[in-house]
């Protein structure tokens, strides 16, 4: 019987995922007998396949549609992953599931490797109220930042915001006090299909005398719009591989109890 254990992540779209490569990378390189695929699991099979999971997978990852959904099919979740509600990483410890979110700690390290090692005070824009935004959210709460949320349906930014003591407003809006960074945390920009930003992002920024570091957490395309727009009005950018690959170095700590290196 072969003793390579089994990991992957899960998710709808699935193919753009640079987690198998890092994984297994990983794997190699620590002399790990273990093996990471990826999987296009829809939200409505999402429960079909998590009958089976215990008995097949050692972890995964879990990426959109299902970083809220899966809660109910895990036995138990990290502190911060109660907190944020929402979890992108899974042990299979003796055949119980535990809930991670590394989320966070990718932001945090991105926003690090720029020198922001103090986030006090920093008025941070973060766009968009779903999963990845609620982790970065929560992790910069705990840093003391002071956070406006946009996103498109106002209802879910007026409670993200709620929860976390931040402000919140619609894309209209965005641009009317400069901010010190500004994270896209929605999945606008992904794959690149309509080059778009969420708000005319160029002209709102050219206004502001000091320029705010701006962060995307799409890595696929690794120049978004929104990051090549940046760039143009003279702002510092942090592209989303740098939250990418810090979100996986934790789990893989999770999944192995070895921290790797990038
Ligand atoms: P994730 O787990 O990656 O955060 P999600 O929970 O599905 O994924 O959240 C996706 C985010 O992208 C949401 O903030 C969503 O806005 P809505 O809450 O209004 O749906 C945002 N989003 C997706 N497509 C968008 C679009 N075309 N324009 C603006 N926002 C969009």
């Amino acid at each position: 019987m072969s003793t390579q254990k089994s990991y992957c992540v899960i998710g709808q779209p699935i193919a753009h995922s640079r987690s198998p490569r890092l994984h297994n990378g990983w794997f190699k390189k620590y002399k790990i007998s273990a093996h990471y695929d990826k999987i296009e699991v829809s939200p409505k099979a999402l429960g079909s396949f998590m009958k089976l999971f215990a008995e097949k997978y050692a972890g995964a990852n879990v990426t959109i549609p299902h970083k809220e959904k899966i809660l109910q099919y895990l036995d138990g979740i990290s502190t911060e992953a109660k907190i944020i509600g929402a979890i992108n990483t899974i042990v299979n410890h003796e055949g119980k599931l535990w809930g991670h979110n590394t989320d966070m700690f990718g932001a945090l390290a991105a926003l690090k490797e720029v020198g922001l090692t103090s986030l006090k005070n920093k008025k941070v824009l973060v766009m968009g109220a779903g999963g990845a935004a609620r982790a970065i959210v929560y992790g910069l709460s705990t840093q003391g930042a002071i956070v406006v949320i946009a996103n498109r349906t106002l209802s879910k930014a007026k409670k993200l915001a709620k929860e976390f003591g931040a402000e919140w407003c619609g894309y209209d809006l965005v641009g009317v006090f400069p901010m010190d960074i500004i994270i896209n945390a929605s999945s606008v920009g992904l794959n690149d299909t309509q080059a778009t930003n969420i708000f005319y992002f160029k002209s709102t920024i050219e206004d502001w005398d000091r320029k705010p570091v701006v962060m995307d957490i799409i890595y696929t395309p690794k120049y978004t719009k929104l990051l090549r727009d940046a760039r143009a009005a003279g702002c510092k950018i942090i592209t989303g591989d740098k939250m990418f690959v810090a979100q996986a170095q934790e789990a893989f700590k999770l999944f192995t109890g070895i921290r790797p290196h990038a």
